[in-house]
């Protein structure tokens, strides 16, 4: 990071002016540096949603919002899909670098080790019934982990790191499938060391002792795919959410829990189940692509086309593009056929053409194929925002890992604009009409 080298002139009207820093980033984007404004100017900035803030350095991921470009660790999103699995992709953006094939060999031993959950842990399960949310119960449960496992609290990141990060990363696995298992009303199958990061959640979720369950490998290959997908995103709601809360020295479970409740809202995270809905819905009461287009051009109706639009992609967004491929590939497999899919396709030309969405730039986002593709899975839609937050955690680590890491943090604790009333006096209750 440049800092220092240009600047940028504030004039306030009949006072002086100012020169502020400008920082230019290792992609040659521009910041206008305003930590001694207030100081300087005695002004605060205005910027609802931090749509022109940016809150930290970060080395884990790039985004072109323009030219569609993600990239973690400076590697091609198209190229970790194509070239490895999640736990490779999970250790290069915890760790920085991809691993060889004797670190990958420890990193997969160390999720093995980890991958049980506490006796105790097991019993919360039956306390929640069983059409709650997964999510709720997802949440809940990561942050219960730092009663379980409270050496945590407090990482060395020198030593404990491995140990802490696959002990989570392994977990909130076993515990999603687990909730599935509850939700059914079944008893938990365990993870087993026979089996790889992702086919030990398949067989969590869909073992059964009255039929033969085999995993199918294109699900492996689809669900280390969709993790990939949503491993990071940079400075998205929930990675703010687990920066935030890690900003106040909170431990890594209690961040993580954050985010994984930043993510469950239909804007975020959430779009994935909310896609699906609507087109249900649409199905159900026969609704058409072009009506529903309508509906989400009229300002006078809340509802938005779910899986479109993004704050930073102005274009296809990359993951869709692969997701797209992806759930075309696996709907074709064994003759599973999804009507959902159709309109879904339908639903894209059409907003493709019409020049409300041209104009605002309102693109497929990854939520809009990933619900089909889960679907096609056997994962429930109340579960597939679960399946996001199982991919994010690396992204939600390296975030954490690397607040701790960064001279610069302080506390998160954004200004306001004040517009409530000015000084009144109370009065006494009788006297208040
Ligand atoms: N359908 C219809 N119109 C939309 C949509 C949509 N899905 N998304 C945005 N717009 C319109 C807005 O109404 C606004 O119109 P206006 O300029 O006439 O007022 C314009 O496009 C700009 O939208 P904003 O809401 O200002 O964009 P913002 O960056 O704040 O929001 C968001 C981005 C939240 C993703 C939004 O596009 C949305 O709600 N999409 C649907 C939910 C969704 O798919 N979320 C998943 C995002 S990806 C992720 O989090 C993993």
């Amino acid at each position: 990071m440049e800092m220092n080298k240009e600047f940028v002139t504030l004039a306030l009207p009949g006072e002086k002016t100012y020169e502020i820093p400008v920082i230019t980033d290792s992609m040659g984007d521009k910041f206008i540096d305003i930590r001694a404004l207030r100081k300087d100017t005695g002004l605060i900035t205005y910027d609802p949603g931090f749509v022109n803030t940016g809150s930290c350095t970060s080395s884990i991921c790039y985004i072109n919002g323009e030219e569609g470009v993600l990239r973690y660790r400076g590697y091609d999103i198209e190229d970790l899909v194509k070239y490895c699995d999640f736990v490779e992709v999970a250790y290069l953006l915890v760790k920085g670098e991809l691993p060889n094939n004797i670190e990958r060999k420890r990193y997969a031993d160390l999720l093995n080790e980890e991958s049980l959950l506490h006796y105790d842990m097991q019993s919360f399960f039956r306390r929640y019934p069983p059409e709650a949310h997964p999510m709720s119960v997802l949440a809940a449960m990561s942050v219960s982990l730092s009663a379980f496992y409270p050496e945590m609290d407090d990482i060395d990141p020198e030593l404990q790191i491995d140990f802490a990060v696959t002990r989570l990363i392994s977990k909130i696995r076993t515990i999603t499938a687990f909730t599935y298992r509850h939700m059914k009303g079944e008893d938990f199958v365990n993870p087993s060391y026979k089996y790889s990061y992702c086919e030990n959640f398949l067989n969590m979720m869909f073992n059964s002792p009255v039929r033969e369950y085999k995993i199918d490998p294109l699900h492996v290959k689809a669900l280390n795919q969709l993790l990939i997908l949503h491993a990071d995103h940079e400075q998205n709601c929930s990675t703010t959410a687990v920066r935030l809360i890690a900003s106040s020295e909170a431990n890594l479970y209690a961040s993580v829990s954050a985010g994984i409740c930043a993510l469950w809202g239909p804007k975020h995270g959430g779009a994935n189940q909310a896609v699906i809905e609507m087109l249900k819905h649409a199905l159900e009461t026969h609704q058409s692509a072009k009506e529903m287009v309508e509906m989400a051009k009229d300002k006078r109706n809340p509802y938005l086309l779910m899986g479109f639009g993004h704050r930073v992609y102005k274009t296809f967004d990359p993951r869709a593009k692969i997701a797209k491929q992806l759930c075309q590939e696996v709907l074709s497999h064994n003759g599973f056929v999804d009507p959902l899919l159709n309109l879904a396709m339908e639903l894209e030309e059409v907003a493709k053409q019409d020049s409300y969405f041209q104009d605002r730039m309102l693109y497929p986002n990854i939520d809009f194929y990933t619900g089909l593709i889960f679907r096609a899975m056997g994962i429930p839609t109340n579960m597939f925002t679960c399946m996001f937050a199982i991919g994010r955690l690396p992204g939600w680590i390296a975030h954490w890992l690397e607040w701790k890491q960064d001279p610069y943090q302080k506390i998160g604790r954004p200004r306001q604009v004040y517009d409530g009333p000015q000084l009144r006096s109370v009065k006494p209750l009788s006297d208040r009409s």
